[in-house]
Parts: C-alpha cells; structure tokens; sequence
C-alpha cells in the first residue's frame, strides 16, 4: 500500500515555518537508491536558541498533552542508545557499502537526538520536576529489553520502534495546525527530530529483513517492545501529571482529547498496518512532508 500525504495533507509547512532554534550539518549525507529522490540520511545538530524560555506548558499551552511529550523525550535519549546498539550488533552483515554508510548515518543522527533531548529534559527541572528519578526510570526499561531479549529480537524490537516514532513524526506533518499549537522553539525541535527519523525510517527494518528477519520475529519483537515500554511510559506520563500542583480543568481535558484524537485516529492506523506481511516503512510516501520541511529549514 502506498499513502501519498500530498493527497491529504492541508498544505506546505509555509505556516508552520519554523522561526527558533539552530540546525548545524554535522557530516556527510547518506544517500541509497532505495530512498525516494531528493532524500538522504543527513545527521544535523540542533543547537536551542532560548529553552529556558520555553513556557512550562509549550504544547496548546495544556499540561496534560505536554507531560504526555514529555514523557516520550525522557524514554528518548535511552530508547535511542538501544536503537543504536541495537543495529550495530548486526552492522557487519548488511548487504552493501552503502548500507553500511545508512546505519553509521542513522546511529549518528540518533545520537544527536539523544544529546537534544537530553538537554531539553534537563530543562524541565526548572518546573519541579524531579528529572533523575524519571530518567533512571527510563533507563530501567530501556535495559529490561538489552537484558531480556536476544539480539535479533531487539533489533526487531527497534525496528518496530521506528515505525512508531515514524508514525508520530509523519502525524506532526500531515497535521500542521496542530504543530502551530506548540512553542516556536518546541516546533522547531519537533520538526527536526522528525523529519530525520523519516529519513533514516527503513534503516532498521532493512537490516532486520537482511539478517533473516521473518514475520513472525517481526510481529513478537514488535509485541515484546510494546509489553515492556508501555507500563514505564505511562508511569512516567502519570508521575509528570501528580507532580504538577497546577489544576487541571474539563476545558483543558477537552482539549487534549481533541488533539488527541486528532493525532491518534492516524497513528493506530498506521500501527496496524506494521503487522501486514508485506509492510515496509517506504510504504508511506514521506518525501512530500521531507521536501517541504527542507525547504522551510534551507539556511538554517
Ligand atoms: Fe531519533
Ligand atoms: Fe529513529
């Protein structure tokens, strides 16, 4: 199945333009026939031009949707070292050079991920937030799945991963008004972090299929990283809510379902469909939302 956002999408990313924060290319771009033209895996680093600015509630300024992203950031800096490790266990056997250069791109851009969002969670401290013990949680069940899993089954495992973070990082796009509700900053942020993890997208898929990676490995790890992650994620999301003494209103819950709603209807749909046999990342023509965005970033 092919899915072309251009058909669906509202428009460019023109009004979601992007107007804080610092992209630096940090080294040279990937390229593979087997992405679309005009694409490559180009690691950026992001440089924060005023995070202690950032308002406490930066997303529709509601701080239930907020501590929900929140929590994703905290599990990403060793989510990420697992995708990481994860890939490289197996590097040695992908099929070609320049499947090689896609995965050293890949764990690059990851790693510059993990050292944003580092910075952005270190931030939240200024709001309360008791950062460290969230973040020993996330790194807690992060190594349940390097301890308890094989290595093939966390490969699989990160391949899945991919495709959630994927799923959200093409969501942002086909849904730009709901990016405008963010902090300029935070937009910026979001919209990096997204595009380069439509870039490197199949990266982990791929190696997963060339090391013998059948269906039913597939649908278990994906199964096994669903399992172990969602408890922590939702007990940290929980811990972030309890521990804000501001109240919450039936105006601001309102609020968070509809985007919610707006944002998951799509996402549960493209989750389910990573467990068709014939599933590959590419089936979602992201190229569309990439060219958009590197139009709106040229420069920076
Ligand atoms: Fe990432
Ligand atoms: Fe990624």
């Amino acid at each position: 199945m092919t899915v072309d956002p251009s058909s669906t999408s509202p428009g460019p990313l023109a009004a979601a333009r992007p107007t804080a924060g610092v992209l630096v290319k940090t080294d040279q771009a990937a390229t593979s026939a087997s992405l679309p033209d005009g694409v490559s895996i180009q690691p950026r680093r992001f440089e924060f031009d005023r995070l202690g600015e950032v308002p406490q509630y930066w997303f529709a300024g509601n701080p239930i949707i907020t501590h929900v992203e929140n929590a994703f950031s905290i599990l990403i800096p060793p989510g990420e070292r697992f995708f990481i490790q994860a890939v490289r266990n197996y590097e040695g056997r992908a099929d070609s050079a320049e499947d090689k250069a896609m995965i050293r791109a890949f764990a690059q851009q990851e790693g510059l991920h993990t050292r944003a969002h580092n910075e952005f969670n270190a931030s939240l401290a200024r709001f309360g937030i008791d950062i460290e013990r969230e973040e020993a949680c996330a790194k807690r069940a992060i190594d349940r799945l390097q301890r308890w899993l094989p290595k093939k089954v966390q490969l699989g495992a990160t391949a899945f991963l991919e495709h959630l973070t994927a799923t959200g990082a093409h969501s942002l796009f086909h849904d730009p008004e709901v990016v405008e509700l963010m902090d300029p900053e935070m937009r910026r942020f979001w919209q990096w972090h997204a595009a380069e993890e439509l870039e490197h997208k199949a990266v982990a898929f791929d190696l997963f299929r060339q090391v013998g990676g059948g269906y039913g490995l597939r649908v278990l790890s994906a199964i096994s990283a669903i399992v172990l992650l969602a408890v922590p994620f939702s007990m940290i999301a929980h811990r972030l809510q309890k521990q804000d003494p501001n109240p919450i209103t039936g105006e601001m819950r309102e609020q968070a379902r509809a985007i919610n709603r707006k944002l998951m209807g799509l996402q549960i749909r493209m989750l389910a469909d990573y467990f068709r046999p014939s599933f590959h990342p590419w089936d979602y023509n992201d190229e569309p939302f990439l060219r958009d965005w590197y139009e709106s970033t040229a420069g920076a």
